[in-house]
């Protein structure tokens, strides 16, 4: 469930944790510069960074969704669900849907042998999806250890990915 909302200072849940976040973003004045520590509070109140909450922080600071992925993925310390050495966002919304992002997540999945949400028995790849990342003129967007890409293909994605594995990001 979509919890995006037009006041960043109230969430519609009433899960008391994103009161204690909303305090602290407001403490730093919203400003997109405490995104670490935004993050870093998000974790340890919610255990890890899950869409909704990543997407809600987005929202309230006003950063792109692919900028608040990129740090979720980026740093060790933070963790989505589950979390290999490496990371593949691929976005799913309606821009990237119709530019092929369906075909570039089949290809991954068959690829390396990992569903979407899951990791690699190796824990090396972990495969995630977004609704949307912010960055819909460049559809099909994909954010690979942090780095939002655009315009790509199934064979620029492996390339990438297989570019993180091998190589670091
Ligand atoms: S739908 Fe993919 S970036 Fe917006």
């Amino acid at each position: 469930m979509p919890i995006i909302q037009e006041n960043p200072q109230t969430h519609p849940s009433s899960d008391k944790r994103f009161k204690m976040l909303t305090a602290t973003m407001k403490r730093y004045q919203y400003s997109a510069d405490a995104l670490i520590e935004v993050l870093h509070q998000a974790q340890e109140l919610f255990g890890y960074l899950e869409e909704d909450l990543l997407l809600y922080i987005a929202h309230s600071l006003k950063l792109p969704p692919s900028r608040v992925y990129g740090v979720a993925t980026f740093y060790h310390f933070f963790s989505l669900k589950q979390k290999g050495a490496h990371t593949c966002v691929v976005c799913m919304g309606t821009a990237c849907y119709v530019k092929g992002a369906a075909n570039l997540l089949a290809t991954l999945e068959q690829q390396y042998q990992v569903k979407i949400g899951e990791t690699t028995a190796d824990n090396q790849l972990s495969l995630v999806t977004a609704r949307c990342l912010g960055a819909c003129g460049i559809a099909p967007a994909v954010v690979v250890d942090g780095k939002v890409a655009g315009y790509q293909t199934a064979d620029l994605v492996i390339h990438r990915v297989e570019e993180c594995l091998h190589h670091g990001s």
